[in-house]
């Protein structure tokens, strides 16, 4: 039923040109040696020049690994002498970054590329999703996520119902559980939860029959975000591998920093964390990530600057002087910007607070800001997601 799932074919010639780019880093290049033969069966078929599928799978290892470590996708071995992966999306919910694998990465990005692309040249999407329900349940407000969500499952022929919290029965005091098992018992297929609280959505999908995707949960993770984000550099760059990403900012509560830290280093990006010391995460030590308290040094010669809304809504108040002491400090404006790389890209998930992390015309910016193609390549790489997640662990 998933038609991507069957020979996926990894991009081994480790270039990030063309229409696949499944960036597996520098191992992706490795010649097979005769180990390696008799891993693929003894074959012949990856010996001398020929590379080697399983050494793809197998580079893997050497890159960062964050979390608890990822579960490893399904790879049929057996078909390994026509250089091919049988690969399916593995997962029940998508509930964060941490815990997925480089190549179900590589895939959802891979498949939100050909859906960016179709949307550009005006080609309908396949309706893979006709029949099927999506749920959006947003308990914190969202602008982008809940559209781009709704707007993807549309495109794929799913039926939506979106229920902003404010409409919802948590207004009379439900429980976020007592309301997740009420639309539960309606049987949709993909319920999108955005929560306040971090772990809200893993909750909900241990209480819930269907598919969970976390549209953001409290300072945990905001995966679509990321992978939207990626899909965006590797489409303007080419290659996420061997750029330095700055991320400015309120990293402390911020989950698309966790999530963008999570993919892009698994990636082979190296990730700088720009802030006060006050909105420093606390597990910074286990992220793999190089901490500047400045930004002239912090975004020196950096290929992305990604700047963080001050979440003001989660902070107790101590954490930043006055908004333009903040905005001297830390805001970017093209002093700053003028020491990244010459060709550096701006990005913002937003909602975004111009005078207080970034300058208007750093934003509006058309040759550097990347803010709006964010926002058109998150529809893609939620179709990507609704895709994968509804048919990918068949
Ligand atoms: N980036 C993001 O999550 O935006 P919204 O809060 O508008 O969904």
């Amino acid at each position: 039923r998933n038609r991507r799932s069957a020979d996926y074919r990894p991009d081994l010639r480790g270039d990030t040109h063309g229409d696949k780019f499944l960036h597996l880093g520098e191992g992706t290049r490795r010649r097979c040696n005769t180990r390696r033969q008799s891993d693929c069966g003894g074959d012949g078929a990856c010996n001398g020049d020929n590379p080697c599928p399983l050494s793809a799978s197998d580079s893997l290892t050497l890159l960062p690994r964050l979390g608890n470590g990822p579960k490893p996708p399904k790879i049929e071995r057996a078909s390994m002498s026509k250089a091919a992966i049988h690969y399916s999306f593995d997962h029940e919910h998508l509930l964060g970054i941490d815990g997925l694998h480089p190549l179900d990465l590589t895939h959802i990005l891979d498949l939100a590329n050909d859906y960016a692309e179709a949307t550009r040249s005006g080609k309908r999407a396949d309706p893979v999703l006709s029949g099927k329900t999506v749920v959006n349940l947003f308990f914190e407000n969202s602008t982008r996520t809940m559209s781009s969500f709704e707007i993807a499952a549309r495109r794929l022929g799913a039926d939506v119902v979106s229920m902003p919290v404010a409409q919802s029965s948590v207004k009379k005091g439900e429980t976020l559980i007592d309301t997740a098992m009420t639309l539960n018992a309606m049987k949709p297929d993909v319920l999108v939860v955005r929560h306040s609280a971090s772990g809200g959505a893993k909750l909900l999908s241990r209480k819930v029959d269907c598919a969970v995707i976390n549209a953001g949960d409290g300072t945990h993770e905001h995966p679509t975000q990321a992978l939207l984000d990626a899909l965006t550099i590797q489409r303007r760059i080419g290659r996420i591998e061997g750029l330095t990403v700055a991320i400015c900012g309120d990293i402390a509560n911020s989950r698309v920093a966790r999530s963008n830290i999570h993919l892009l280093s698994t990636l082979g990006a190296k990730i700088r964390l720009v802030c006060p010391p006050t909105l420093l995460p606390a597990d910074i030590q286990h992220m793999g990530v190089e901490v500047y308290t400045d930004m002239e040094s912090g975004i020196a010669d950096a290929d992305i600057v990604m700047m963080l809304r001050l979440q003001t809504e989660r902070m107790a108040g101590t954490e930043t002087p006055s908004q333009r002491e903040y905005f001297n400090l830390f805001g970017l404006n093209q002093d700053k910007l003028n020491r990244a790389a010459p060709r550096a890209l701006i990005m913002h998930p937003g909602p975004m607070n111009r005078g207080v992390e970034i300058d208007s015309a750093i934003a509006d910016d058309v040759e550097k800001s990347l803010i709006h193609i964010q926002v058109e390549m998150g529809v893609a790489a939620r179709m990507a997601c609704l895709e994968a997640i509804s048919l990918g662990a068949l």
